[in-house]
């Protein structure tokens, strides 16, 4: 109260010590500042200046996940391929987890699918939403975890640079309840990608940034809040420094090399007394041009702006073959789609499927359609999925003999390694028929069996909304499902069997990435990966 007093004191102090403004007196005609100001506004439906879409980047792969009982929720994207980059992300992500579980004394979090209509699929950066209060992040479904009934972390993204070999993203980690924020940090990463540094964004800022960068965005504030005279800028006081802290922290090189500053609340300052229009600019973004924004940054900063400035078009990592892409199925719930007895006519729309959904699959091929559809297989292969076989006749090797049994697998697996040139590693038994004698003979050919635990029986042709139920709603973390290419009344399901899956958290991986990159012991028998 008496703090209150003694603003209000000298506020009034302030407000008279303006000039005043006679009659006829006419404002000179202020010169615009080189630096803008505009506002992070979360209402707005206008991506705020500076925050990229992802789907304007080629090749990013949007990952999120959620899970109610960790009682948190995450959105980012990596880059194609695997990279020290993508490892920067997981580590924010599961540090924010972790220490939000043992801050809440939460079971330690284990990726797990949620229920269907959890609405998953949708993944990646929400654009903007890094800038957004923290309250509203915490508040929206899309962002956060919703009535956990206790305090929750979000972890959300923002895309704000893509210029030549260089790569920016904006993680933000907010926890606690709409009601009460807890917890609010920003990290900017940046990668060269050409050379696979990676720098905090924090680290890029050099130490007399802060008055470096005082002066002007003072001048572009009252500029902004409508003052019609000039003032002597006064160095900043303490908390008005910790606050240019803060935004130098939390800014970012846009993409055309200018320098974006978020302010919150309000600067402090005697520089802001009396101007009507300044408490409404807020939450603010101040943008530095390239040339002012420079001389706040280290060498790897100063080239990153540079070649932004420069207007070089994005040159990173190229899109990558769904599998190729990286994955982390210990941070997000897993499973392997299977299509057995094919290549057939309708795997190509299969295919079409994965890629629209940045889905990998895994294909049991037999030799003959293998050697009828050589270009299709080819594809497959090349779009990284993994090929398995399923022998030549779709015999059930129980009733073979051994002789039989080696010739059936091993003239499919020459068949489909004269094809892709790559010996497959998994084989599928017909009928999932498996005896101690079977599996022997695969042990002495170097294979593992692999079947599934969750059956489609798209065999049995069942009404589509059963089909795709059969395949969804049973599948759990590691899980492997069964599904024919060779049937239309299946290949006609396939999309919204992966938007099913998708919806509820799961990404679709290989089975060779399911698995962990090593495929099992030779004649043992693989169900899941649980
Ligand atoms: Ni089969």
């Amino acid at each position: 109260m008496v703090l209150g007093l003694v603003v209000a004191v000298v506020l009034a102090t302030k407000v008279a010590a303006a000039p005043s403004l006679e009659p006829g007196w006419i404002p000179v005609q202020r010169a615009a500042s080189a630096v803008q100001v505009g506002r992070t506004d979360p209402s707005d439906t206008v991506l705020p200046s500076g925050i990229i879409d992802q789907s304007s980047v080629a090749g990013l792969v949007p990952q999120r996940l959620e899970s109610a009982t960790a009682r948190a929720a995450a959105r980012w994207t990596y880059l194609p391929g695997e990279s020290a980059f993508n490892d920067r992300l997981d580590d924010l992500v599961v540090k924010a987890i972790a220490a939000h579980g043992a801050a809440q004394g939460l079971p330690v979090y284990q990726p797990a699918p949620s229920p269907s209509g959890a609405g998953l699929g949708d993944r990646g950066c929400l654009a903007g939403s890094s800038l957004r209060p923290a309250a509203k992040i915490l508040a929206d479904p899309a962002l956060a975890p919703q009535g956990t009934g206790g305090a929750v972390v979000a972890l959300v993204c923002d895309v704000v640079h893509a210029s030549g070999h260089y790569f920016g993203e904006r993680v933000r980690v907010v926890s606690g309840t709409p009601e009460a924020v807890i917890g609010d940090t920003t990290t900017v990463l940046y990668t060269d990608t050409s050379t696979g540094e990676i720098v905090d964004g924090a680290d890029i800022v050099l130490a007399g940034a802060v008055d470096e960068v005082w002066g002007p965005v003072v001048g572009a504030l009252r500029l902004a809040a409508g003052a019609l005279w000039d003032v002597e800028i006064l160095p900043p006081s303490d908390s008005a420094r910790g606050a240019v802290e803060t935004a130098l922290l939390r800014a970012w090189v846009g993409a055309d090399g200018s320098v974006k500053l978020p302010f919150d609340v309000p600067l402090e300052g005697r520089e802001f007394d009396s101007l009507a229009g300044f408490d409404a600019l807020f939450p603010a973004l101040v943008t530095l041009p390239a040339e002012q924004g420079r001389r706040l940054f280290s060498p790897f900063g100063q080239t990153l702006l540079d070649t932004a400035a420069a207007g070089q078009p994005y040159a990173g990592p190229p899109d990558l073959p769904a599998a190729a892409d990286r994955t982390n199925c210990g941070l997000v719930p897993c499973v392997a789609v299977t299509f057995d007895d094919g290549p057939g006519p309708n795997t190509p729309a299969v295919l079409d499927a994965l890629a629209q959904a940045d889905s990998s699959a895994t294909f049991f091929v037999l030799g003959p359609a293998a050697e009828r559809s050589p270009e299709t297989l080819k594809r497959a292969y090349a779009e990284g999925h993994t090929i398995g076989t399923h022998t030549w006749s779709h015999a059930e090797l129980t009733g073979l003999t051994d002789e039989k049994i080696v010739e059936e697998v091993e003239r499919t697996q020459r068949a489909v390694a004269a094809i892709t040139g790559q010996t497959p590693a998994y084989f599928r038994p017909p009928y999932g028929a498996l005896s101690e004698r079977v599996t022997g003979k695969l042990a002495e050919l170097g294979l593992p069996a692999v079947l599934w635990d969750v059956d489609s029986a798209d065999w049995q042709g069942p009404p589509a909304a059963v089909l795709v139920d059969n395949a969804v709603s049973p599948a759990n973390q590691g899980s492997i499902i069964l599904l024919h290419d060779i049937k239309a009344h299946t290949v006609e399901q396939v999309p919204a069997v992966l938007e099913g899956l998708r919806d509820r958290g799961f990404s679709l991986v290989t089975l060779d990435h399911l698995l962990g990159g090593t495929a099992p012991r030779p004649g043992s028998t693989v169900k899941s990966a649980r």
